[in-house]
C-alpha cells in the first residue's frame, strides 16, 4: 500500500468529521451517523484504491453504505472522471464514519470520525460483539495482563511511569457492567474518569504522553478494539482484547468469519497484523488530542491525527478548508 495515501484518507476523515459536526447538539445520533457515513462513501469514491469495507456500519443488509464486504475507491466508481493510475492499491479499510454519536448529538466532547487502512488481510473481520479491554502505552505495555487482577495492573503501570497508583488516571465507559470494574480501581486509590461513549479516542490517549491518561479498562466495541489496535501499531502503545461471546449465536458468528478460538486474548499485532497501517481520525467535538470542526464564516477548520508504521510517521494536521468567496480572511 502506497504511504502517500495517508493524505487522501486524510480528506475522507475530515469531510466525514465536518458533516457531522454540522448537526452537533440536534440530539438525533441516527442522523449525525448518517451523515458522516454519506460523506466519508463519497469521498473514498476519489481516492485511487481498490478498497474492501472490513469493519464497517454492519452487514449488507443492515447497511446501505459502508457495509462489511462492500468495494470501496476509484477502482470501482464508475462514475468518477477524470484520470486514473495504472494501478491501484488493494487496500482493506476498517471506518467508524462517527466514533460516539451520542457525543456528537449532545455537543459533548471526544465524538471523532476515523478509518484504518492497510495492505490486504492486515486487519482482523472482527464481528460487531463486545471486547474485554485493556489498553496502555508504551512504557507499560509488557508488563500487564488482561486476566491480571486490577490492582496488580495499577501497580504495574504505576512502577513503568514512575508514579505512584492514586497519581494514575483510567478511563471506563460509565456503564452498569462496569460497577465492579470500578469498585475494584476505587479500592487501589487510582483516579478514574468515567465516560459516556469513545473508547476508541480514550485508548489513544492512553498510548500518548502527555495526555494524562495512563490506561482504559472495561468492555466496548469490538470493531472500536480493531481500530485501536491499528493506532496502537503506530504509536507504540497496546491493547489486550478477548471476544465476549455470552450466547451461541454469537459464537456462531464468531465461526462465520473463520474465529475458531473464542478465548483467545489478541494483542495489537493480532487484531491488525498488516505490515502496512494507516490510521485517520478527525475531531468532530474538542478532545484531548484533537479540536472539534470549528465553522468560522470564511471556511471550516478541521484538527486530525494520521498515523502509519511504514515508514513510522505521526502527523497532527490543522486544515482550514476555504470557501470559495473574494474576501476570504485566514487566521494563523
Ligand atoms: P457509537 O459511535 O456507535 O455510538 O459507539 C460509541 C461507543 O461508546 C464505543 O466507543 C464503545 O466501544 C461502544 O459504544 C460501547 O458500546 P455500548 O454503548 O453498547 O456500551
Amino acid at each position: 500500500m502506497d504511504s502517500d495515501l495517508s493524505l487522501e484518507f486524510l480528506r475522507v476523515v475530515e469531510q466525514a468529521a465536518i458533516a457531522c459536526a454540522r448537526t452537533m447538539g440536534q440530539g438525533d445520533r441516527h442522523h449525525s451517523d448518517q451523515v458522516a457515513v454519506e460523506a466519508m462513501r463519497a469521498v473514498m469514491d476519489t481516492v485511487a484504491i481498490d478498497g474492501t469495507i472490513v469493519i464497517g456500519e454492519g452487514e449488507r443488509d443492515e447497511a446501505p453504505m459502508l457495509y462489511i464486504g462492500e468495494k470501496v475507491g476509484m477502482v470501482h466508481a464508475t462514475h468518477i472522471t477524470g484520470p486514473r493510475p495504472i494501478r491501484f492499491d488493494e487496500v482493506d479499510i476498517a471506518v467508524d464514519p462517527l466514533e460516539g454519536t451520542n457525543l456528537c448529538a449532545t455537543g459533548a466532547a471526544n465524538a471523532i470520525a476515523v478509518l484504518a487502512a492497510s495492505n490486504k488481510g492486515g486487519l482482523l473481520h472482527a464481528p460487531d460483539l463486545y471486547m474485554e479491554k485493556l489498553v496502555v502505552g508504551p512504557s507499560s505495555k509488557n508488563h500487564v495482563s488482561l486476566d491480571a487482577p486490577v490492582h496488580e495492573n495499577l501497580k504495574a503501570i504505576a512502577k513503568c511511569l514512575d508514579r505512584s497508583v492514586e497519581d494514575l488516571v483510567v478511563i471506563v465507559l460509565d456503564r452498569p457492567r462496569h460497577e465492579k470494574l470500578i469498585a475494584d480501581i476505587r479500592a487501589t486509590g487510582a483516579r478514574i474518569r468515567l465516560i459516556g461513549d469513545g473508547d476508541l479516542s480514550a485508548g489513544i490517549s492512553a498510548a500518548v504522553v502527555g495526555t494524562g491518561v495512563h490506561a482504559v479498562m472495561g468492555t466496548g466495541g469490538a470493531p472500536e478494539g480493531v481500530l485501536t489496535a491499528a493506532a496502537m501499531r503506530c504509536l507504540n502503545g497496546e491493547i489486550f482484547a478477548r471476544l465476549v461471546i455470552s450466547k451461541p449465536e454469537h459464537e456462531a458468528r464468531c465461526r462465520a468469519m473463520g474465529i475458531t478460538d473464542l478465548k483467545r486474548v489478541y494483542r495489537s499485532a493480532d487484531l491488525a497484523p498488516g505490515d502496512q497501517i494507516i490510521f485517520a481520525a478527525t475531531g468532530v467535538t474538542d478532545g484531548a488530542l484533537m479540536r472539534g470542526v470549528r465553522f468560522f464564516g470564511d471556511g471550516t477548520r478541521t484538527s486530525s491525527v494520521i498515523m502509519q508504521n511504514d515508514p513510522h510517521l505521526i502527523r497532527f494536521v490543522d486544515s482550514i478548508h476555504v470557501n470559495e468567496s473574494k474576501d476570504v480572511k485566514i487566521q494563523f
